[in-house]
């Protein structure tokens, strides 16, 4: 029997909150198919390990997650930690990405749930039949270019700076993951890919790398492009039009997809995933990461933190996003979706999506769902 060991950082804020109701549902998948063992061990991360290590991401947390089969993680960061403090919890964050590698972040905000078609501040008829997956590139771009801090530079006392970076090999290997993905659907899904290619030159080789991947190795695909403007704008106003694909850089990936989880009704609702060592080559046969952090694409909340009250489901679906990608274990991956759908179907909700119950409640319904489906 295959063992897995999987490395929790629950964080700050919130991530205790929803990573304790989706370890849940991680052990009840253990307790129920005894064919799967899952070893779970937490690890210290983000502001609470400044606290504890002066480090947000300590050697020995840094050793675990290179040592697991997948992460789970919650979320870091807050007020305590803030923009201006010397150590940030998510210099740690970006650490983490760029150490493992971790250059395909996947987000779909494509959870199905007509029941949700109210809680979404979009016109229902606009939101039903929304289907998308953001596919953000996670370690170039601005988030890792060369930078200058304010004060840094004595020839440069009054400016501040940083730089969005592309190499070619960066934009081939993030398109063949979208590419993949928009293929393991029937039909193939469309892929859109967002730039700011009427300004940035970094835009511009992107525009032109995506174009000659897909063209020269997935000719089967459809696929435009977008800028990253109107894109925003099509997002809100008429999101089908964008169903399928997004794929995008960096910083537009992240603005773009806490954008997206608007038609869903919520953020706390999306998952994703981060991965690394996927298929560079187009035939290779399956999209299997060789490292993975999974978490839901909200933070640490700090406005709700300590309450009780958070929406938990985004860190659960991510628990099944980790389940089917890192382990290739579809069958409990999409239980765990099913028992969600059927508990938002019930009406039962957090106060992010109109309910009143709390993290713990929204838990509780979705083992019993699972527990009947496994
Ligand atoms: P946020 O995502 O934490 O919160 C934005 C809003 O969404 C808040 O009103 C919050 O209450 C709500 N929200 C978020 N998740 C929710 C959930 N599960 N249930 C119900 N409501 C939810 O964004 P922010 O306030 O701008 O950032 C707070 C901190 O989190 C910052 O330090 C930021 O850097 C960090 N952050 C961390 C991650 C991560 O760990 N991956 C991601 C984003 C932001
Ligand atoms: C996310 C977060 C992170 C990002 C921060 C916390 C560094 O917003 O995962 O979306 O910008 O990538
Ligand atoms: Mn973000």
């Amino acid at each position: 029997m295959p063992s897995y060991r999987i490395v929790v950082l629950p964080g700050d804020g919130i991530g205790p909150e929803v990573i304790s109701q989706a370890v849940r549902v991680l052990e009840t998948i253990a307790t129920s198919s005894p064919e799967i063992s899952l070893q779970l061990e937490s690890h210290d991360f983000g502001g609470c390990a400044i606290d504890k290590h002066g480090d947000p991401l300590p050697p020995s947390t840094l050793q675990a997650c290179q040592e697991a089969d997948a992460i789970l993680m919650g979320s870091i960061g807050g007020p305590k930690w803030g923009v201006d403090a010397k150590i940030r919890p998510e210099a740690g964050l970006l650490k983490l990405r760029k150490a493992l590698g971790l250059y395909a972040n996947i987000r779909p905000a494509n959870f199905a749930s007509d029941s949700l078609l109210d809680a979404s501040p979009i016109k229902p008829e606009l939101v039903k039949g929304v289907d998308m997956i953001v596919i953000r590139e996670l370690i170039g771009g601005l988030y890792f270019g060369a930078r200058q801090e304010l004060g840094a530079s004595a020839e440069q006392p009054d400016t501040a700076w940083d730089t969005m970076i592309y190499s070619i090999s960066e934009v081939q290997r993030i398109t063949r993951v979208a590419a993949r993905i928009a293929l393991a659907a029937n039909p193939p899904l469309e892929i859109h890919s967002i730039d700011k290619a009427n300004v940035l030159a970094a835009s511009r080789l992107w525009r032109k790398v995506v174009t000659e991947t897909l063209t020269n190795e997935f000719p089967q695909l459809k696929f435009d492009h977008h800028l990253v403007d109107s894109a925003a704008m099509l997002i809100v106003a008429n999101p089908r039009k964008l169903n399928g694909v997004i794929l995008t850089e960096n910083l537009f990936g992240d603005i773009l997809s806490d954008q997206s989880s608007v038609i869903p009704g919520s953020l706390g609702l999306l998952p994703s995933a981060s991965l690394a060592g996927a298929p560079s080559a187009p035939s290779a046969p399956d999209f299997k990461p060789t490292s993975g952090i999974y978490e839901p694409i909200h933070g640490s909340a700090p406005d709700i933190a300590g309450q009780g009250i958070a929406n938990p489901i985004g860190t659960i679906l991510s628990a099944a996003m980790l389940l089917r990608y890192s382990f290739g274990l579809e069958k409990p991956a999409k239980a765990i979706e099913d028992a969600v759908r059927k508990v938002l179907d019930t009406g039962v909700r957090t106060k992010d999506l109109g309910g009143q119950a709390g993290s713990e409640e929204i838990g509780d319904l979705i083992v019993k769902e699972l527990k009947g489906l496994l």
